[in-house]
């Protein structure tokens, strides 16, 4: 069984197979037969746009049939348990699972209890595999490369899935790392060979990519700054900022986005910024992880 739980658990020739197989499946028409007669199940217990819509697309373009649940819509209405609905979900015969749930480590207790692939989708402040693959993707086709690249990591470091999935693939693939936000909203302990910083403005001018993270307010990143204005003040990326950027530099944002707070409207929509291209990478990167999760059962 394939699942893909946490990046960090993937070896460097594992992630680059991931990425060639992502490209190659958005640069050479798919075989929509790839997985017919095969069944995913997509379980969010969080909200989500991109990373559930995504999903999707990839498991239908490939010919899967891909069902979704959400607790707001079933039976988690009525009292039933996360792990009694997957295993309702097991129970009718589903192929693999896509996971995205607030507890860090859901997807492993959801392979364990089910011994199905399974996808994380997102699990708290944990891992988020596939944004940290359509990001390296991205990365990879504006530069050509990521071994050498200075990024910056702006924002919500501490509460933030994105950022430790980052924080474990940039450096492995050569990339130059630096944790740029407030204090309390940094890593506690030095992480080996990862640089941090309280003032963006001083590491502006370096930095190749700026990859700003919303605040996770919901997971208390809100307290540890004054306002969403005195935030935007110290940490937003406005177009005044922006400016002191080097001129090939790009700005990226795993989404979704608020506008005034990480950053200015016109930056989220000027010529750096490679938001939508990180949204457009994800479908190809679905697709790479849901054959390589279904490859072990075919
Ligand atoms: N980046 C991301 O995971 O977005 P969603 O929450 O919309 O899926």
């Amino acid at each position: 069984m394939t699942s893909l739980l946490d990046i960090g658990r993937l070896a460097k020739s594992q992630i680059v197979e991931l990425l060639d197989s992502a490209a190659s499946l958005r640069d050479v028409h798919p075989n929509r037969d790839q997985l017919t007669g095969s069944s995913i199940a997509l379980l969010f217990f969080e909200p989500s746009t991109r990373t559930r819509i995504s999903f999707e697309l990839a498991g239908r373009s490939l010919g899967a049939d891909v069902v979704s649940y959400s607790p707001e819509t079933s039976s988690a209405k009525k009292g039933e348990s996360d792990r009694d609905t997957v295993l309702t979900l097991a129970a009718m015969g589903v192929d693999m699972m896509v996971v995205r749930h607030p507890s860090v480590g859901f997807g492993n207790k959801v392979a364990e209890w089910t011994g199905l692939p399974v996808i994380n989708g997102g699990d708290g402040r944990g891992s988020h595999p596939t944004q940290t693959l359509a990001d390296l993707l991205t990365l990879r086709d504006r530069f050509g490369r990521i071994d050498g690249l200075s990024v910056g990591l702006v924002g919500d470091i501490v509460n933030s899935r994105v950022a430790r999935g980052s924080i474990s693939a940039l450096p492995l693939l050569g990339a130059d790392l630096t944790l740029i936000g407030p204090q309390g909203l940094l890593p506690r302990n030095p992480i080996p060979g990862v640089r941090t910083s309280t003032d963006l403005d001083s590491k502006l001018g370096e930095l190749d990519v700026v990859y700003l993270l919303r605040v996770q307010k919901e997971r208390g990143g809100g307290s540890y700054y004054p306002s969403d204005a005195e935030y935007h003040h110290r940490f937003g990326l406005t177009a005044e900022r922006a400016l002191n950027m080097k001129p090939d530099a790009v700005v990226m944002h795993p989404g979704p986005i608020n506008r005034g707070v990480e950053l200015e409207g016109g930056v989220a929509d000027g010529p750096s910024s490679l938001i939508l291209d990180q949204v457009a990478n994800g479908i190809p990167v679905r697709m790479a992880a849901i054959l390589r999760s279904m490859a072990a059962i075919s």
